[in-house]
């Protein structure tokens, strides 16, 4: 049976914390219901807007059509040998409750990934990453069900396309599939640990403890709460835009008149900016009009401080992509998708 409701509030259901209501709302716990689902008047007569944690979106208006929340349960942990295992959960799981669970195993290979908001099935769309660990890296495989076949279909890692905050499922098969549930190999132990960024190697200094599975979530941890405003006391998305990959030319071309700017290789012929560095140098870290903002310690997150609208929020990015393009003739591409 599945309970729809009219004209609901989407505010507890996306972390910029926007009042604005879904004309239909309908909550999928089971497979068989999203088989009913895609059988339904509703789904055939409306637009449809899936919704996993609601953490990559920024909703300007109210939706006219049917916000279908999926709410998957359920994870198990398989053993392939001695020191690799197999874990599956469901898309309705939330990510950072994931990456505990995997670490009180003691599995590792999740734990860069520690805090990043959202759920599970949401993940892989688009390739999560923090600290020099993507989703990818870990991946095996997922279910989906293929909107188009009305089939459940599974796709291996070389099949999602991933790439930086990519994949298939941004990209030409986008709006096709509802990822039911993802598979990923975990090792036990001392596996690949990742501590080559900064950030991380100082925590553990501070922390005065050696790199394992364990002290390195705390210390991403420890970053993350230092740096990103908790959605829960200040409503946001995580990084609003990308990092913009520029050319090797172009890299030196801004190097001559802003030495100080933050790039990271990105493979031979180009280079990735530190988006949050633009901003900043083009003055907008902290500013605050209304209630939506520039985060004062992060300037790539805004954020919503109580009652903006999404329309605020995003004639604010609007203003900051114009600015940084006149600044330093670079584009900034927004990763929140904006509704
Ligand atoms: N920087 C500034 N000013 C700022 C923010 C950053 O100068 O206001 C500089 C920093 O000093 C640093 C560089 O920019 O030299 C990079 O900053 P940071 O380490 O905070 O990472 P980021 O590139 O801004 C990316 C991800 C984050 C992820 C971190 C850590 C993207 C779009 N964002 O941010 O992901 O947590 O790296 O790996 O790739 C997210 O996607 O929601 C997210 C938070």
């Amino acid at each position: 049976m599945l309970n729809f409701e009219r004209d609901y509030s989407l505010k507890p259901f996306n972390t910029f914390g926007l009042d604005e209501k879904a004309a239909l709302f309908v909550r999928i716990q089971t497979e068989s219901q999203l088989e009913e689902l895609v059988a339904h008047p509703f789904y055939k007569d409306n637009s449809v807007l899936w919704l996993g944690g609601g953490s990559n979106m920024l909703l300007t208006k109210s939706y006219d059509g049917l916000v279908v929340k999926l709410e998957f349960k359920g994870r198990k942990m398989e053993t392939i040998s001695e020191n690799e295992a197999r874990v599956w959960v469901a898309g309705g799981e939330n990510w950072h409750d994931l990456v505990q669970w995997t670490i009180a195993q003691g599995l590792g290979g999740l734990e860069n990934l520690s805090l990043i908001p959202g759920n599970v099935g949401t993940a892989p769309i688009q390739n999560i990453g923090a600290y020099g660990v993507e989703l990818k890296d870990h991946f095996e495989s997922l279910r989906a069900f293929d909107l188009e076949t009305k089939a459940w279909t599974s796709f291996n890692r070389d099949q999602c396309e991933f790439g930086y905050r990519q994949s298939i499922f941004k990209a030409k098969a986008k709006g096709r599939y509802v990822v039911s549930g993802v598979g990923f190999r975990l090792k036990s132990g001392m596996h690949d640990l990742r501590t080559h960024y900064g950030a991380i190697q100082d925590k553990l200094a501070k922390h005065k403890e050696a790199p394992s599975i364990k002290s390195i979530a705390k210390a991403v941890i420890a970053i993350r709460q230092s740096k990103l405003p908790d959605p829960a006391e200040i409503g946001n998305s995580g990084s609003f835009f990308k990092n913009p990959i520029v050319s090797n030319e172009a890299h030196q071309r801004l190097l001559k008149e802003f030495p100080q700017i933050v790039a990271y290789p990105a493979g031979a012929n180009h280079k990735k900016l530190a988006a949050g560095w633009l901003i900043e140098k083009a003055g907008w870290k902290g500013y605050r009009k209304g209630d939506a903002g520039v985060h004062n310690k992060q300037a790539l997150v805004l954020v919503n401080y109580g009652n903006a609208r999404g329309a605020e929020i995003k004639a604010l990015s609007e203003a900051i992509q114009e600015s940084v393009y006149r600044t330093f003739a670079v584009a900034l591409e927004a990763e929140v998708n904006i509704i």
